[in-house]
């Protein structure tokens, strides 16, 4: 495959399905380059860790969506995305994301260990022989565990997996109007949903995230445009990248038995498992940064002012940095993946993801031993939010 081929099938279906190919060509092409898109692609896992950090990189914010978008603030799954921490920078992103991190504490997270078990055992045992793993396991842990650190009722949870599904396309690199029009439709039913969430915890605090959150807002630490937006990246950004992971994972596991019996033996090994799967195929592909000034990455000088997409994927399969990268191996030592990211941005919710698998895995191989792949598992046409759309398994 030559560059252009390589660079051409990642947006094609059957380039999506499966990167690595195309990822080692561009690598092996230069670290960073400059695509007709007149965008930077940042390939080798030097790279892509280092810009992570790089004070002289900057996400797109409001501001810059307001120079060449000026109508974007309408369309409300973008402007959940962009108003909230993901996409702001100093000093409102260290202001903003100051005060999320203060209600997502370290003991908050670890007290879920317990919740994220009761769930997964739940699910485990009403798994029907016959099932789609990713509608009977892999969204509803994650939106169950989410909803339930953010305090929403049990019984709304089931209407949040399209909503996400549909607000996540704008990270997409290209989307079509339709998509973006859902996006924007799931934006508004979002807002309106955590519009009257935030009511209630204003007038009756809860021990929840929206509460904690809430009162971030009311001692003005958090505007209310702040305060919205970032609950519903929180949701968003809490399940469907999870999900991924879990169906990534049981795809990996099932596929080679040595490996799942190994972790079905010891739950101990469950941490080196679920950072291996991270590294070998990462829910997250790509995030973007503007170079605010002048880089120099190694003698390839990029202006200011530049675009530039990270390839987490491509850098977590970089031969540079792990030997063998194509082979799954949670033997593998210091396996440190981009897939949550690294620097200000580096992921909120990576410790949460990190215990929900960990908890999962050895759950799901230990209470159904006879668990298999079963049909066609299908991909999802997307990117940057890598996963399945159908994992058929049976549970024997
Ligand atoms: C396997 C699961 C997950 C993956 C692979 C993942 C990946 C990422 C990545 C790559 C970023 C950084 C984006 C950038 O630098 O541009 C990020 C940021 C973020 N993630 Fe996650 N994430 C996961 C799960 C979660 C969960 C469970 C939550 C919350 C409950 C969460 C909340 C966030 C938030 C709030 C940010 C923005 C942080 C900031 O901008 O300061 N994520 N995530």
């Amino acid at each position: 495959m030559d560059f252009a081929t390589a660079l051409g099938s990642l947006f094609t279906p059957e380039g999506r399905h499966d990167p690595y190919p195309a990822y080692d060509v561009l690598r092996a092409h230069a670290p960073a380059f400059l695509a007709p898109d007149e965008r930077w692609y940042v390939t080798s896992h030097a790279l892509v860790n280092r810009l992570l950090r790089d004070p002289g990189l900057r996400l797109a914010d409001a501001r810059d969506y307001d120079q060449f978008w000026p109508d974007w603030r309408q369309n409300r799954g973008v402007a959940s995305v962009v108003l909230s921490m993901l996409q702001s920078n100093p000093p409102d992103h260290t202001r903003v994301r100051r005060a999320a991190a203060a209600t997502f504490t370290p003991r908050r997270i670890a007290a879920m260990r317990e919740v994220i078990a009761g769930q997964a055992e739940e699910l485990i045992k009403a798994m029907p022989a016959h099932a789609d793993f990713m509608t009977a396991f892999a969204y509803p842990l994650p939106i169950a565990v989410i909803t339930a650190l953010l305090g929403v009722p049990e019984s709304d949870r089931a209407w949040f997996r399209q909503r996400a599904a549909d607000l996540t396309v704008v990270l997409e690199p290209i989307s079509t109007v339709d998509e973006m029009d859902q996006a924007d439709a799931a934006g508004r039913d979002l807002e309106n949903y955590f519009i009257g969430l935030i009511a209630e915890r204003r007038r009756e605090p809860k021990d929840d995230l929206t509460s904690a959150l809430v009162a971030q807002g009311e001692s003005g630490t958090l505007t209310g445009e702040e305060l919205l937006a970032n609950l519903v990246l929180l949701l968003v950004a809490g399940f469907e990248t999870t999900a991924n992971l879990l169906g990534i994972g049981l795809h990996l596991l099932l596929r080679r038995p040595a490996e799942a019996e190994r972790l079905r033996a010891d739950a101990e090994l469950a941490p080196a498992y679920v950072e291996e799967i991270l590294r070998y195929d990462s829910p997250v592909q790509l995030t973007s940064r503007f170079a605010t000034e002048t880089l120099d990455l190694d003698g390839v000088i990029v202006p200011a002012g530049a675009g530039l997409t990270m390839m987490l994927g491509a850098a977590n399969r970089d031969p540079a940095r792990y030997d063998d990268p194509h082979r799954f191996d949670p033997d593998r030592p210091n396996v440190q993946p981009v897939s949550f990211g690294g620097g200000a941005h580096y992921c909120l919710g990576a410790p949460l993801a990190r215990l929900e698998a960990q908890v999962a895995f050895p759950l799901l191989l230990t209470m159904l031993p006879r668990l298999a792949l079963t049909g066609d598992a299908e991909y999802r046409d997307r990117l940057t939010l890598r996963g399945f759309a159908t994992l058929p398994v049976t549970t024997g």
